[in-house]
């Protein structure tokens, strides 16, 4: 038999198992796994190293208008760029409804912009702002139908919030459609409170968005986002949990049988709110929502994993500039930590954080890791098995990492819009050196072989995660 390529002596690891074999490619997808499996139009050699499906990183934002005056840092060419580089090959990003739009007006306005502009593939959640009868009765349905098959939903954010009643609108028709809804879980009204006090005593500078929005707003909403489930009796997603209060809030529901995942990402690995005081501005790099708490936050993050109460480990990539009127110094975004524009760069770094600080420190597992940030991505949003393992028959979307490779995370070797990484100088251990995109490399030892287009949009199934327990 003779394949496309064949990745000849490297060590596979998937979410169940490690073991070592050559893997033969062939039309861009995964055709043999075994030992001598023939020739190939070209022998990649693998020795020494991993062969691990390519990341999923499930919850990204892309030029997603932001506010008056503000501008993300990424388009779909440089977020999916950067992803490349820190061994994605998939990445969901969000088509996000203002008040007043169509939901597919909106949809076709984000494929306008990622449609021939990505290098590795997206598939995109929906963000429901405006619950009229006309967008869940008609738009929402026939969205799910075509491969839409997630949304999320706010609890906070002015424009986005939605109350009480429209998130169990929401999530009846997620129940009745079979999509999975993401929950953003704080409590909007208390965030405004808080802010306004805040505000009022001058404490105005970057620090205080961690003081407007503490571990009980979060705790609250993800205990209420919870209870408003269990009425409907449909799983939900709640996405970037940062502490251990709002996350045992998920895992209690879990014991009592209901189908409540968690996500959490980097910021609440190793980023505190500390990191927000730095002098003048340069707090607001970490401005994100829910923000960075402290060290025992992060303890429980890593436990949360560990015990799979989170089942994902997403970047919530969020990109913006520093040094940039448009960006975190919007002139004001001086005057309050409220007009601070909020979310951090990180779809590059997820993979080596976890991997340096989890899999090298002996916190968890390599099959834990792949689970974390591919395979369970694929199975939470209808991607598996086509994404997210390495079979016969999937897609060949596969990193292949140096275990041993040591960086220190800087902002030049980033390759996405912003011009600042928030881990800037953090060691690590093990690097993603090459990511295949179904069976062609898009990075190639450190280089950029891809081409722009290269990426595809991919219709997604209903999860069977989605499904409700009766
Ligand atoms: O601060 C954050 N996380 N910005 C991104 C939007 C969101 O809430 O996920
Ligand atoms: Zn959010
Ligand atoms: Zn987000």
């Amino acid at each position: 038999m003779s394949f496309d390529t064949i990745i000849r002596g490297g060590t596979i690891a998937t979410a169940s198992d490690t073991f070592s074999c050559d893997v033969g490619i062939s039309g861009g997808k995964i055709t043999a796994l075994g030992a001598d499996l023939g020739t190939a139009a070209e022998i990649v050699d693998a020795s020494g190293l991993l062969v691990l499906p390519g990341g999923i990183d499930s919850h990204v934002h892309i030029a997603q208008p932001s506010g008056p005056g503000i501008v993300m840092a990424d388009d779909f060419a440089s977020a999916t760029r950067a992803a490349a580089f820190g061994g994605n090959t998939m990445v969901l990003p969000f088509a996000m409804q203002q008040k007043g739009e169509s939901l597919r007006e909106v949809v076709k306005q984000y494929h306008a912009k990622a449609d021939g502009q990505c290098y590795i593939d997206v598939s995109f959640h929906l963000i429901i702002a405006d619950a009229t009868d006309a967008v869940l009765g008609q738009e929402l349905p026939a969205l799910v139908h075509d491969g839409y098959t997630s949304f999320k939903v706010f609890m906070t954010y002015e424009g986005l919030a939605l109350s009480d009643m429209e998130m169990l609108k929401v999530m009846t028709v997620a129940r009745e459609t079979g999509a999975l809804v993401m929950v953003h879980a704080e409590n909007y009204d208390a965030i405004r409170f808080l802010t306004d006090r805040l505000e009022q005593a001058g404490k105005t500078e970057p620090k205080y968005h961690a003081a407007s929005r503490p571990i009980p707003v979060e705790r609250e909403a993800t205990h209420r986002a919870i209870s408003l489930a269990e009425l409907i009796d449909v799983p939900i997603m709640i996405v970037h949990v940062s502490n251990r209060e709002a996350m045992e809030e998920i895992a209690r529901a879990r014991r009592r049988g209901l189908k409540i995942y968690g996500e959490t990402c980097p910021q609440y690995l190793m980023l505190t709110e500390k990191d927000l005081e730095g002098l003048n501005m340069e707090g607001a790099k970490y401005v994100c929502s829910p923000p960075p708490r402290d060290k025992e936050s992060q303890a429980a993050c890593w436990e949360g994993l560990q015990q799979g109460i989170f089942s994902l480990f997403s970047s919530d990539h969020c990109p913006f500039k520093y040094d940039d009127p448009q960006g975190k110094l919007l002139p004001k975004g001086k005057t309050s930590f409220r007009w601070v524009p909020n979310g951090i760069p990180g779809v590059e770094t997820r993979l080596p954080i976890l991997f340096s600080e989890g899999v090298s420190k002996g916190r968890i597992t390599l099959n834990e890791f792949v689970a974390l940030t591919s395979t369970n991505h694929a199975k939470t949003y209808g991607l598996y098995p086509k994404k997210g393992t390495i079979a016969v028959g999937t897609d060949a979307d596969i990193a292949i990492w140096d275990p041993k490779r040591k960086e220190t995370i800087s902002q030049t070797l980033m390759h996405g819009g912003s011009d600042y990484t928030p881990y800037e100088g953090i060691a690590v251990t093990g690097w993603p050196v090459s990511t295949m995109l179904r069976g062609k490399f898009v990075v190639r030892d450190g280089k950029l072989t891809g081409k722009l287009g290269g990426g595809d949009y991919v219709a997604r199934e209903k999860s069977e995660l989605a499904k409700p327990r009766a």
